[in-house]
């Protein structure tokens, strides 16, 4: 498990030795090294440093290559002329207005490929001072149907999870599942008085998660949602009995806590088939929903109020901030507790920012939730801070948009329902069946229905998942099936298809066995690809840091990009000599390893074959 230095970073240590070998004074300044078209490497951080000594910007990238060359020279002299790192830079000339073009030698890009492929982890380094976040995504609500939010905040936390953990970062996860409040009160009170509601008469009959018992088990609850609904809108009295339940619920009636688990088990039954159709490991320990807060709610209004942070106003608990008013003009508060009483989802929410930085530990708290909460969070995280809870830029919201229909706006059926997510996946994994049924057909690859089925399955969940997954968080998207079971274009499906081909190139090399030969000059197509593999590692650091999963998408397409012009350019099997071939077959398995690990942080399987 070394970590493993990519070209970019040896290339910016050399130039930053030679500024401040040539320009003592220079010694800070940052070369601004990007990769480029001209050469493999351009630094502009000369343009800004001349300005600032007032001097001239090419004399001052003539100086640094000077002081590139002395260095190279004197390496050479000593005899370490082998050294890599010397051997890393094959030209540097000034160009333009002060540019440094910097190109790097074929056998320095072979050479650090070679090592990272001698790395299980493909050199990626961990974090050098890890610390511990708690994530909050995918909080799905008890008795209700998931929707396209919730495989958004699912799909994105995971991502994140599985990126943060590849770091090393300690990672608590929870699932705020919305498990509480007064319309407990109402199916609670239905359940007791109609007991055998909730039965088991459906289904499969395993009580296994997944499949017709999942489904059944959502029906079952929908069934007592709209009865008790309809009693409760009806009947006075029972409307008076669900209240007075609520009140029992929370303050800890042992009998009506064991009904409403009765229920929040059968949503679990529920979530599950979900996340297994979905492919998304969600464990049991990690499922803490508004419900665990509830004994420390009191406390909560106790501190907040005695700090001051809190008043009465109108009989409820309420937070005041200076920048959130109504369309009236009047301050919006942040309620805390209603003048009846009762708690709600911010109560919930500073408990549980109490309970994560105090006993998790956690000094960073991410909160993957629509975007259209971001006031709610703006005043909890305020609040929390002025009680001295949350330190200051400590909590974020990593705030998702809004998935839209093909007509722009917010996604629903044609009865104006919001779309059911099993039923979405469903559509999904049907159509990648179809794409890749047609496509072993032509391939003339012999699949069995069953090895039919799982391709399906992974190509459609993974082209769900990479849709949402490839655009920027904070956008909205348009669910378009079509394109995203399309194999051409920024799909998963593209990704997989890439990677099935390398496969079957390896399989297909006999006896030739990948092998770095870092004394071949490469091709362009190869130098390209290579280049680009060395970046994982930055690119992964990067979005661990930002948390954009869309750049690790981004990269990988192109990745697979690079691959395919390669592929088109440069002969494998048919290279001719064992050398080319060898080196040829070791950028294929990079290119492999690379993806698979890049989709899997994604959450997104590669099948070997399609
Ligand atoms: N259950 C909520 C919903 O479906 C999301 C919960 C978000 N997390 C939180 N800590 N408030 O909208």
């Amino acid at each position: 498990m070394a970590s493993v230095p990519s070209l970019a970073a040896t290339v910016h240590q050399r130039v930053v030795d030679a500024l401040s070998a040539a320009l003592p004074e220079a010694a800070s300044a940052d070369p601004l090294l990007r990769r480029s078209d001209r050469a493999d490497f351009q630094a502009n951080g000369m343009l800004a440093l001349a300005k600032k000594l007032k001097g001239n910007p090419r004399e001052l990238a003539a100086k640094v290559v000077g002081a590139m060359r002395e260095s190279a020279g004197a390496a050479q002299n000593a005899g370490a002329a082998g050294d890599a790192g010397n051997a890393v830079i094959a030209g540097i000339e000034v160009s333009g207005p002060g540019f440094l073009n910097i190109t790097v030698s074929d056998a320095a890009i072979t050479a650090t490929l070679a090592a990272r492929a001698a790395d299980e982890r493909l050199g990626v380094p961990y974090a050098a001072e890890p610390g511990t976040t708690v994530i909050d995504y995918s909080q799905p609500n008890v008795a209700k149907e998931m929707h396209v939010g919730h495989l958004r905040s699912t799909v994105i936390g995971d991502a994140i999870v599985k990126i943060l953990e590849h770091r090393g970062e300690k990672v608590v996860r929870r699932h705020h599942i919305g498990d509480w409040g007064t319309q407990f009160g109402m199916l609670i009170q239905y359940l007791e008085e109609h007991p055998h509601e909730l039965d088991h008469s459906g289904g499969d009959g395993s009580g296994e998660p997944g499949g017709e018992s999942g489904e059944a088990a959502m029906s079952r609850l929908n069934r007592l949602y709209k009865d008790s609904r309809a009693l409760f809108d009806s009947d006075e009295e029972f409307k008076a009995r669900a209240r007075d339940r609520v009140v029992k619920l929370q303050s800890g009636d042992e009998r009506t806590l064991e009904t409403w688990r009765r229920i929040v088990g059968e949503s679990m039954i529920y979530f599950h088939a979900v996340y297994e159709q979905l492919d998304v490991e969600i464990r049991d320990a990690d499922v803490v929903g508004e419900s665990a807060y509830n004994d420390d709610l009191q406390q909560v209004v106790k501190d907040l109020e005695a700090d001051g942070v809190a008043v009465r106003s109108e009989g409820a608990l309420c937070v005041f901030f200076d920048d959130v008013k109504g369309p009236d003009g009047k301050p919006v508060p942040l309620i805390v507790q209603k003048s009846n009483g009762g708690f709600g989802y911010a109560a919930t929410d500073l408990a549980a920012i109490r309970d994560r930085v105090g006993r998790l530990g956690a000094d960073t708290l991410l909160y993957v939730v629509d975007a259209r909460q971001a006031l709610h969070f703006k005043m909890v995280f305020e609040t929390a801070r002025r009680a001295g809870w949350l330190p200051e830029g400590a909590a974020r919201q990593l705030a998702f948009g809004t998935v839209l229909g093909k007509d722009g706006k917010p996604f629903k059926t044609r009865e104006g329902e919001t779309v059911r997510l099993v039923d979405l996946l469903g559509e999904a994994v049907e159509r990648a069946t179809a794409v890749v049924r047609e496509k072993a057909e032509q391939g003339g690859l012999e699949l069995t229905e069953e090895e039919i089925a799982e391709r399906g399955a992974q190509v459609g969940i993974g082209a769900v998942k990479y849709a949402d997954l490839s655009t920027s968080m904070s956008r909205d998207y348009v669910f378009d099936l079509d394109r995203m079971v399309s194999l051409n274009g920024d799909t998963s499906v593209y990704l997989q298809y890439a990677y099935a081909r390398i496969q079957s190139i390896l399989r297909k090399a006999g006896d030739a066995r990948p092998a770095a030969h870092p004394e071949l000059a490469l091709a362009p197509a190869e130098r390209a690809l290579g280049l680009h593999l060395d970046e994982f590692a930055e690119t992964l650091a990067g979005v661990a840091e930002t948390y954009e999963p869309h750049k690790l998408a981004a990269y990988l397409y192109q990745l697979a990009s690079h691959y395919t012009t390669f592929y088109d350019q440069c002969p494998v099997l048919k290279a001719g000599d064992e050398a080319t071939v060898e080196n040829r077959l070791f950028l294929c398995e990079l290119t492999a390893r690379t993806l698979r690990q890049g989709m899997a942080l994604l959450g997104i399987r590669t099948p070997e074959r399609l």
